[in-house]
């Protein structure tokens, strides 16, 4: 194995500025030999700008970074890597057709390595008892979970000699249950002397995993602290500049008329496995039914379902009395659905449209926004300047490419979009992954603000905390199917951990 060559990374000063934006102002940060060195910021802080800066993707204006306390200029992922510094992106890079091996060989180059599957094989065996990572060098990428996927670029990393491992939003893609997983091989990694930098928007997992935690707030540094000092209240007010409140009201609404009705749905995928399995429920106005479930338990299908994007093979779905079961997405737009997508980035938006065009899609043609087939660029301009101000959504302006938008404000631009028509039925799914916690409070304050003037809200999220404060029914999945609805005012974790474990309570 590697000699350990990495001591002490220090960023001192660091600025970056995009056109428009300065996203890293003068930013100091450190990290040491063995600990786990938290990131916390609100969306659009600067987090992860000033990863790919340590990792050589970008380069920064100002600013140095000291490596055992000399300064060295990283100018490609090549270089950081040479050094010991290694990045988990959160969107895989992985060839699915290739087995994990061949994955990790791509990556090594010209060398006599690229071709030995053998060494590579022993290497990542290894490693992978080491860090307790279950990896198996001849599993085909295409047929892990997510969460094993994640551990492939672990694997990855280490392979290629990372002594610092830096961590972009790694939990936001994975189950409760992948999530201590994870948390257990970062452990490890630590004790062995790895350094760990891990960004997250939650806060209880910064609490749990971490020894240090350093806040970005506008680009700025705010400070560096103990984590074992401070509480999640103590970090919301670093990264916020005031209170947030994690406590939801949810007022009395009167029992309205159904908006929603799904009755016996059957869908089947590809190879013909059933998916969602006589799945009946409904919604009514003012209500918002969570759903709960490890995520691949049909949740997504029955999204898709809804949305227009996948046909039931049987069963039926109205809105308000209408049979909509065959209706196309434009169509349930029509009748009034509003639909946040788990994959903001494919089904959300179009990454080369501007923050307006984004704002008006599929709306694009109807009043005030275009009038006998001419937009109206003045009305698309302001409801744009509107809904921004509105939902705090930074970017230097609406003309801004949306792609350009970190994670967290492009969430908040799809919500604006999708609220803002005023929809008779929302169906979010997981609509606060990836947001920060002033967004969240936000988000959760228009869901509760529009469930009280009427709107049916499904609700899909892997978060108890969000499901159990917003909800006023809580339907478990499982399989494919419903394992059961109970009143928000009779769930408990454990209640909904055992039938999202597969068991029935009645
Ligand atoms: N390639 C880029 N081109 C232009 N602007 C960018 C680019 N990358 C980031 N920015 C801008 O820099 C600022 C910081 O973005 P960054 O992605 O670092 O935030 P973040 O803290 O990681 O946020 P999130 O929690 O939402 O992921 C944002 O205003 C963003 O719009
Ligand atoms: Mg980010």
């Amino acid at each position: 194995m590697n000699e350990r060559r990495l001591e002490t990374v220090e960023m001192r000063g660091i600025t970056k500025r995009f056109p428009g934006v300065l996203a890293n102002d003068d930013v100091q940060f450190d990290v040491r030999a063995g600990e786990i060195h938290a990131l916390l910021g609100e969306n659009g802080a600067g987090k992860s700008t000033l990863m790919k800066i340590l990792y050589g993707l970008y380069r920064q204006n100002e600013g140095d970074i000291l490596i055992n306390g000399t300064a060295v200029p990283l100018k490609s992922p090549q270089e950081a890597i040479e050094h010991g510094i290694g990045m988990i992106h959160q969107h895989f890079m992985l060839v699915d057709t290739f087995t994990v091996a061949e994955n990790v060989a791509l990556g090594m180059g010209q060398g006599k390595f690229r071709l030995d599957l053998q060494t590579v094989s022993e290497r990542i065996k290894a490693l992978s008892d080491t860090y307790n990572l279950e990896v198996e060098p001849t599993a085909l990428v295409r047929d892990l979970a997510v969460g094993q996927q994640q551990r492939v670029e672990i694997i990855k990393a280490l392979v290629y000699g990372a002594d610092l491992l830096i961590l972009d939003e790694p939990t936001a893609v994975l189950t409760p249950q992948e999530v201590d997983n994870l948390f257990e091989i970062l452990r490890k990694m630590a004790a062995q002397g790895h350094s760990l930098i891990f960004i997250s928007h939650k806060l209880h997992e910064i609490i749990d995993l971490t020894d240090r935690v350093t806040v970005l707030r506008d680009g700025r540094s705010i400070g560096t602290v103990e984590t074992a000092d401070v509480t999640k209240e103590d970090l919301a007010n670093m990264m916020v500049g005031r209170e947030v409140s994690f406590a939801r009201h949810r007022v009395e609404t009167e029992e309205a008329a159904v908006r929603l009705e799904l009755a016996n749905i059957n869908l089947a995928n590809q190879y013909g496995i059933p998916v969602l399995q006589d799945v009946s429920f409904a919604v009514r106005g003012g209500e918002i039914l969570g759903v709960a479930g490890i995520s691949g338990n049909g949740q997504r299908e029955l999204a898709e379902v809804i949305a227009g994007l996948q046909r039931p093979d049987s069963g039926t779905i109205s809105m308000e009395g209408d049979d909509v079961t065959s209706a196309r997405p434009v169509e349930m737009t029509a009748a009034g659905l509003s639909y946040i997508p788990e994959e903001r980035m494919h089904d959300g938006t179009v990454g080369t449209f501007t923050c307006a065009e984004n704002l008006i899609l599929q709306d694009h043609v109807r009043e005030p926004f275009s009038k006998r087939r001419f937009l109206n660029f003045k009305r698309i301009a302001d409801h744009a300047d509107k809904m921004i101000a509105q939902f705090n959504v930074k970017t230097p302006s609406r003309d801004t490419l949306i792609k350009s938008l970190s994670g967290g404000n492009i969430q908040k631009l799809i919500l604006a979009r999708e609220l803002d028509r005023k929809p008779r039925v929302l169906v979010a799914a997981q609509p606060t992954r990836g947001v920060d916690i002033g967004a969240i409070e936000y988000i959760h304050e228009q869901l509760l603000a529009y469930r009280a003037e009427g709107l049916a809200t499904l609700l899909f999220s892997e978060d108890l905390d969000e499901i159990m404060g917003l909800s006023d029914r809580i339907m478990v999945m499982f399989d494919g199917r419903v394992m059961g609805i109970l009143e928000s005012a009779e769930a408990t974790p454990e209640k909904l951990g055992l039938m999202m474990a597969g068991s029935t309570l009645s």
